[in-house]
């Protein structure tokens, strides 16, 4: 970013504040504050005027609140990076601050080094928003790294930076509604990329007898024996890709940390296999954004990232989709599947909406379901084919089918190189 400061402005109506946050800046070296305002008419005229990088925004302001001035702000100078400071207790105005457009979000008072790095990140969000406006920018779009020829089917990853939402259930139920709607003349696969600790055989009630473990090993040698010889066929038509037995041998071919750069060559070849093989092939994944994660997502046609209605999920996927524009992902290449979608949060589905992007489907929440899915590996969307949460799936399956046409139309399209992925990611993260 060369020696350009991070500008800063500060909107507190009280005068105490702003001195403190001014003082607490002062001490940063590539961050200056540009502009102080006490109300927040001023505030969005002050932005207007110093196009700040980042604004710190207040909530409670006498006149124009917080929000409303947020809301502005965001329309009018679109590159200024909004936080919102907050005291504790103002979940409710959080949401509706987020719904607005804001960047993160600060308990009062914060510390510096909270505050400083709150900037940073927000910063380095708007720098890489700048970039891709930029005409003469090179960033990657299209769908992701296609491998070499052969290649026919098309990877669905189904995604979620939190444990727990339903990503499981959201992929095991999207392969065989898949599969049902494509009818015998298309193939389609399912794989358990969550190595360690994999579900997707106990939600379709399979028998492991060989797992992805056995492949790794002989990436080498992999041709359509060897791969059908360890894909393991559900009633519903389509085959799955288990998990390894146990963690030690999901570590043994992917590396102790879970992220060696071989464990995601031989998951790259693997991919390449199944895809060769399969029209469809629907991948669940680990929540965590190693190198493997990043193998699925970088390659996935269509990432299918997974939320339910609360405001610590809203924000983790807020975050994910500024990593993924980070990482050169089109946002074409993200739907947005709410599960849970009728639970009274607090959230509407409208709101969650605009915070992050447009939903490709509502999957509503239906405990008995979810028990017989889990506890008898019966998928939800045949064994409750006619209750909403079954009808969900399949509206779920129309909508990813819809997308990856548009894909295939649109396949001589460039090719974006994980190289440049990987590059980002590791500005991003710092690793
Ligand atoms: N829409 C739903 N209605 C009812 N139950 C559901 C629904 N979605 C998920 N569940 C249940 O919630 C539990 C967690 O779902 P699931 O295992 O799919 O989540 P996950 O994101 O894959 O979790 P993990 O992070 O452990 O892999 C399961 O018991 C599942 O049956
Ligand atoms: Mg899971």
């Amino acid at each position: 970013m060369g020696a350009e400061k991070i500008r800063v402005l500060i909107v507190d109506d009280i005068a105490e504040t702003r001195e403190n946050l001014r003082k607490l800046l002062s001490f940063a070296p590539d961050i200056e504050v540009v502009g102080t305002a006490a109300t927040g008419e001023e505030g969005v005229q002050l932005a207007r005027e110093l196009v700040p990088h980042v604004v710190i925004m207040d909530i409670n302001l006498p006149g124009m609140d917080g929000i409303t001035a947020t809301e502005q702000i965001v329309r009018e100078v679109p590159t200024a990076q909004i936080i919102i400071l907050s005291v504790q207790g103002e979940t409710g105005y959080m949401r509706r601050a987020m719904a607005a457009g804001a960047r993160d979000f600060l308990v009062k008072p914060p510390s510096g080094d909270e505050l400083m790095a709150t900037i940073r990140r927000v910063y380095e969000i708007g720098q890489a928003q700048v970039a891709r406006m930029a005409p003469l920018q090179a960033a990657p779009t299209g769908p992701a790294g296609r491998p070499a020829a052969g290649r026919q089917g098309q990877l669905v990853a189904v995604f979620s930076p939190k444990g727990g939402v339903g990503c499981t259930t959201v992929a095991v139920n999207l392969a065989v509604a898949l599969q049902t709607r494509l009818g015998v003349g298309q193939k389609v696969a399912i794989m358990d990329g969550s190595f360690q600790f994999g579900d997707v055989g106990v939600m379709l009630n399979l028998q492991a007898t060989r797992s992805v473990a056995d492949l790794a090993v002989r990436v080498e040698e992999l041709d359509t024996d060897l791969l059908t010889s360890v894909l393991t066929p559900h009633p519903s038509g389509i085959k799955a890709l288990l998990a390894p037995p146990n963690p030690e041998a999901a570590e043994a071919f992917i590396g102790a940390d879970s992220g060696t750069a071989e464990g995601s060559r031989r998951i790259g070849a693997i991919l390449d296999g199944l895809l060769s093989e399969f029209d469809i092939v629907v991948v669940d994944t680990w929540s965590m954004l190693n190198e493997l994660t990043l193998t699925f997502l970088d390659r996935a046609d269509l990432i299918l990232l997974v939320v339910t209605p609360l405001i610590p999920d809203i924000k983790d996927a807020r975050h994910f989709l500024e990593l993924a524009d980070r990482l050169g992902y089109p946002r074409t290449k993200i739907g947005l599947v709410i599960n849970h979608s009728d639970r009274r949060t607090g959230l509407r589905l409208d709101q969650i909406e605009r915070a992050l992007i447009p939903a490709l489907a509502h999957i509503p929440y239906d405990e008995r379901a979810g028990i017989v899915a889990a506890n008898r590996g019966l998928p939800i969307v045949t064994e409750e084919a006619s209750k909403p949460v079954g009808q969900a799936f399949v509206h779920l399956a129309a909508g990813v089918l819809e997308r990856l046409s548009q894909f295939r139309k649109t396949e001589e399209e460039e090719e974006p190189s994980v190289e440049v992925s990987r590059r980002l990611l590791g500005r991003a993260l710092g690793i």
